[in-house]
């Protein structure tokens, strides 16, 4: 039983209950501050839809619910006792608190092989079993050697249940039957413009099609990431090409969004009271973008909303990853801490200077023909002269490497830099070497070593990320495997 007003759960089902979202109040809808708004003076509102107050605090355990209890309806979940889905994230941590809670004992998650320790940590805390298999972190379904392929066929096999998030209808349908409605009502109807990531898809084409069957004048931006820029649960517009669901037909604009401003904003959410994570950071800057090219002279009200599917929790590390230093504030005193690593500290106070330079600038130094020259060698399998006395030294996983990289570049883990350091002598002799890495943070704790070496290190500003965006030549290992498209 429950007690809508109170909102307290009691009985045997009160979990169930608690979990059930047709049992559960609205999630908040909240107007963002001014100080978030530069289209607040020109009569713009910006609400978040907060679904971090979820009782399993992310968007997915919504449709994780729907794709469960359908089938259960159906009477499809009798003698089934583990439900596998291949997800590393929000999706197979709502499966696994719900299906048990529904009667099914087990949950596994087929996990890429690219996803942090920390990540399948969460799943073990939930008691999930995790099956690592080799993929890209957003794989293609169609691909047989995907986790989503081989948990449709294990499923199979094994009298198991896969939900299939992919291409489960009850994904969309949870929108369409939770997330539409309320903010339909939240704003009176009034709602223009609507700012949504872009994963499985799921949560546009539900909540799009329920307000668009309501007015089909409300406007819809989906979200999708800047290539080479990770954004948990969100994909890359080449990415998206693999879905099955029609979300095309449910958006009128497409704004692609990078890491680090989706991790800023989301900062700045956070610290202005909402509590939201990454990919909510990411569809604000989406609708922003798209707010930036609108004709807003008019000063009329216009109530625009975007979703913020999770928390800043399971990211935490991801941050302090992708922004600067200087984001956050020193610890004082850090060296008393028991794992203190000194990197970038001299004589225990002065920082050792590290040459920053931006990709122009290192592309200048390293080749000495035009870009489009050295593109062409690049096409035509070339070689590509490297300037003398020039090294490059890739820090990113060895999959993002061989995916592509710059010309000429070595790959070097973070882990074994120290080594490489020490026992390359001709490092030192260089005129200079330069580390990459996707943001060029770690590549700036590498160079930092390096000085200590004495060498003439260079960081590239923005890493491999500003690289690309710049569309400067890079190559593809032989042994890489197209799949593998980040
Ligand atoms: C954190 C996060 N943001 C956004 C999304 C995208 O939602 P959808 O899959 O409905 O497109 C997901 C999906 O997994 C997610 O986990």
């Amino acid at each position: 039983m429950r007690d809508k007003l109170l909102n307290t759960f009691d009985g045997d089902n009160a979990v169930l209950d608690f979990l059930n979202p047709d049992k559960a109040i609205y999630t908040p809808l909240v107007e963002i501050p001014s100080s978030l708004n530069p289209y607040r003076n020109k009569g713009v509102r910006i609400f978040a839809k907060m679904m971090n107050s979820l009782p399993l605090a992310n968007i997915k355990s919504l449709p994780a619910y729907n794709m469960l209890f359908k089938k259960k309806l159906d009477g499809g979940l009798g003698g089934i006792d583990t439900v596998i889905e291949n997800s590393s994230g929000n999706t197979i941590f709502s499966l696994a608190v719900i299906a048990r809670i529904m009667g099914i004992p087990h949950t596994k998650a087929i996990c890429s092989h690219q996803v942090s320790h920390g990540k399948l940590n969460l799943l073990r805390f939930l008691g999930t079993e995790v099956i690592v298999n080799e993929e890209p972190i957003c794989p293609d379904p169609s691909d047989q050697t995907s986790g989503i392929y081989k948990a449709k066929v294990w499923a199979k096999d094994n009298n198991w249940f896969n939900p299939g998030q992919y291409d489960n209808e009850a994904n969309p349908d949870a929108h369409y039957k939770w997330t539409g409605p309320q903010i339909w009502e939240q704003t009176g109807g009034k709602i223009s413009l609507l700012g949504v990531g872009l994963g499985t898809t799921g949560t546009v084409v539900g909540v799009s099609r329920f307000l668009r069957e309501k007015n089909p004048d409300i406007q819809v931006v989906g979200v999708s990431r800047m290539q080479n820029n990770p954004v948990p649960g969100v994909r890359t517009n080449n990415l998206l090409r693999q879905i099955a669901f029609d979300w095309k037909s449910q958006i009128n604009f497409q704004e692609d969004v990078g890491t680090v401003e989706s991790f800023k904003k989301s900062m700045e959410l956070c610290r202005a009271g909402l509590f939201v994570g990454p990919s909510s950071g990411f569809a604000l800057v989406g609708l922003l973008n798209r707010l930036s090219k609108q004709d807003l002279s008019s000063g009329e009200e216009k109530i625009v909303v975007f979703i913020c599917p999770d928390s800043p929790f399971p990211y935490i590390n991801e941050y302090f990853e992708y922004l600067e230093e200087k984001e956050f504030p020193r610890i004082e005193n850090e060296q008393l801490l028991k794992n203190y690593q000194p990197p970038i500290l001299k004589n225990q106070q002065t920082i050792i200077p590290v040459k920053e330079l931006s990709p122009r600038e290192v592309y200048n130094l390293i080749f000495s023909e035009d870009e489009g020259v050295v593109w062409n060698k690049i096409k035509s399998k070339q070689k590509y002269p490297l300037n003398s006395g020039y090294r490059i030294i890739d820090l990113r996983n060895e999959e993002e490497f061989e995916d592509h990289h710059i010309p000429g570049t070595e790959h070097v883990s973070f882990h074994d830099i120290d080594i490489k350091l020490k026992k390359d002598k001709k490092l030192k002799k260089e005129k200079g070497v330069i580390f990459v890495c996707r943001h060029g943070n770690t590549s700036r704790i590498a160079a930092y070593k390096a000085v200590q070496f004495g060498i003439k290190a260079i960081n590239l500003q923005g890493g491999d990320a500003e690289w690309s965006r710049l569309n400067l030549p890079r190559i593809r290992s032989e042994k890489c495997i197209s799949r593998f498209c980040l």
